[in-house]
């Protein structure tokens, strides 16, 4: 185990620990009246407005973060990252994401050889082959067209996927080149969700996707078997090679399964299982429902972020201010949450995803060397789209626990409904929410102000607002294939600041390896339990007990 200078050992760490004492005295209220303080704290890049002056940060909160970046070696991460170094250095993998939109003609290097053109070769073979199901050329075994797809896979196989299509179903533009179409996906192993997936789906009409990276996911082989079974029944075992298709990193498996090779899209071990949606584990099911030129926006709405967030200077780098704002919340606020707000329920599926890209990245306690570490990385995150949330959850954010907020509006909504006699459009409704919110957080209600509006002494309590609450807004001009690859390369990179400044291996995720294996030791005991009758054999009192029910009562 290598040691290293943890980042909590730097000068611009400890400094931060001391000025973060000074900023507590300060009120959201005055910090907002400082129109220089606000002028700066808003930046602006292709489409998207950053405006984070309601965070609990001066001017010089900024410089002294910045500092923390360079003692960190911020830049020189992020440039070992587009290089193609092995900053995953558990799993010996670069991380390439961005190479997965990357222009045609740009290079991108893992190992000293350009991974550009593999990937525009899977893109070619996506374009080719979803407009042949699309257009009716690639027929199911009775030769009806595929009009649905049902896409099989887990955790980043499914979400990434998953959020955007929520997002684009109901963009105008995207939305006009699904019509007759319907994309589901089945992610849990839960009976359930395979009935709901299934349910009016005809096999003659459908083809199924399976997603994994690994091809051993055990949730999703065993939905895929479902699948498998279903379409053989129906259709016999043969149709299987014209309604069953994979995306996998391991296509040694794909054949074994019994799908075609070539029918298979692949990808690279560079590419994070949270982080491959820009992968064909994305972009197969979304161009078989919208079509590759959509899809293709989506990829060009990426790039102009990774390219943005590659050169930008750090004090007008969107994801490199989200990055540092995080840090400064959960290592000095000490802030344990965050929440994801998108004033737009095409943005329903935006916190799910960020949740695994976030927590599965940056919940770790040892350093990239291995070194436990002395403070708290990665933040509990959740999110729903206002303004839902707000007759849910917002009750704590103002007067219980402070957690900082990410809101998140739209210029122009994807579907405008304008209702006469009504003081405002719903959007305008919706978007003033998004506005004052903020507000409320920030300044709060005193009371004074309280006891001028005739409140009631014994109610005072009840009704004041501390205000002093954090919250970042993104305005995004639209939202429509583009705009929703560049929301989803700035938190994707927001994530590996985070991580680079931690010093933590964003990459990896261990932490899910555990429960893995002590699902293998019930699965064998259940299979024995239930086939051989075997007693339940080495757990502890409370699982055994659970286990034990659970086989008696389900036996009949
Ligand atoms: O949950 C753990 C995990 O390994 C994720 O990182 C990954 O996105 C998911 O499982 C699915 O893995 P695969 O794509 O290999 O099926």
């Amino acid at each position: 185990m290598a040691s290293s200078t943890l980042v909590c050992e730097t000068q611009p760490w400890k400094d931060l620990k001391v000025h973060v004492e000074d900023v507590k005295k300060t009120h959201l209220r005055d910090l907002m009246n400082d129109v220089e303080r606000c002028k700066s704290m808003m930046v602006e890049f292709d489409g998207i407005t950053l405006d984070y002056s309601r965070q609990r940060a001066t001017l010089d909160t900024l410089n002294k973060l910045c500092n923390l970046a360079e003692a960190a070696h911020l830049k020189e991460k992020i440039n070992l990252m587009f290089n193609g170094d092995r900053i995953n250095s558990t799993e010996n993998r670069s991380v390439l994401h961005v190479a997965l939109r990357a222009p045609r003609d740009a290079a991108v290097k893992s190992d000293g050889k350009n991974v550009v053109p593999e990937v525009w070769n899977v893109l070619d073979k996506i374009k080719d082959f979803s407009e042949r199901v699309r257009n009716g050329s690639w027929v199911g075994a009775t030769g009806k067209p595929l009009t649905d797809v049902v896409s099989v896979g887990i955790g980043g196989s499914f979400l990434g996927p998953l959020f955007v299509h929520t997002a684009l179903q109901t963009d105008p533009e995207a939305s006009k080149h699904a019509k007759g179409r319907q994309l589901r996906f089945l992610a849990n192993v839960d009976p359930v969700d395979v009935a709901k997936n299934i349910t009016g789906l005809n096999p003659e009409t459908t083809l199924v996707v399976v997603v994994s990276k690994t091809f051993t996911t055990a949730e999703t082989m065993l939905n895929a078997r479902t699948l498998r079974a279903w379409i053989s029944k129906e259709l016999g075992p043969s149709a299987v090679v014209k309604h069953m298709v994979a995306v996998s990193t391991n296509l040694v498996l794909v054949e074994k399964f019994g799908i075609d090779p070539n029918n298979a899209f692949a990808f690279w071990d560079w590419v994070g299982g949270r982080y491959s949606v820009c992968s064909a584990v994305g972009v197969l099911p979304l161009s078989l429902q919208y079509g590759f030129p959509i899809v293709e926006k989506f990829l060009k709405g990426a790039s102009s972020i990774d390219q943005h967030f590659c050169c930008a200077p750090f004090e007008k780098n969107i994801p490199v201010l989200l990055g540092l704002l995080s840090v400064w919340n959960v290592s000095f606020f000490e802030y344990p949450a965050r929440a994801i707000l998108p004033y737009t329920q095409a943005l329903e599926k935006f916190a799910p995803h960020i949740q695994q890209v976030s927590m599965e990245s940056n919940g770790k306690g040892v350093s990239i060397d291995g070194v436990p570490l002395p403070y708290e990385t990665g933040e509990i995150d959740f999110g729903e789209p206002g303004t839902n949330g707000q007759h849910s959850f917002y009750q704590l954010i103002h007067q219980g626990r402070v957690i900082p907020c990410d809101f998140i509006g739209v210029v122009k909504s994807q579907q405008p409904v304008y209702l006469e006699g009504e003081v405002v459009n719903n959007h305008d409704e919706l978007m003033s929410n998004f506005f004052a919110q903020p507000d409320a957080l920030a300044y709060g209600k005193t009371p004074e102000q309280l006891q001028k509006e005739n409140v009631p002494q014994n109610l005072i309590p009840h009704k004041t607002f501390s205000g002093n609450r954090p919250s970042l807004s993104l305005l995004l001009s639209s939202l429509d294939a583009y705009k929703v690859g560049q929301l989803l390369a700035i938190y994707e990179h927001r994530v590996a600041v985070q991580g680079f400044v931690w010093g933590i291996n964003s990459f990896d995720q261990w932490g899910v390896e555990l429960g893995k294996s002590l699902a293998t030791q019930v699965r064998k005991q259940l299979h024995a339990s239930r086939t051989k009758r075997e007693p339940v054999e080495g757990f502890n009192y409370s699982t055994s007990t659970l286990l034990t029910k659970f086989l008696e009562e389900s036996s009949d």
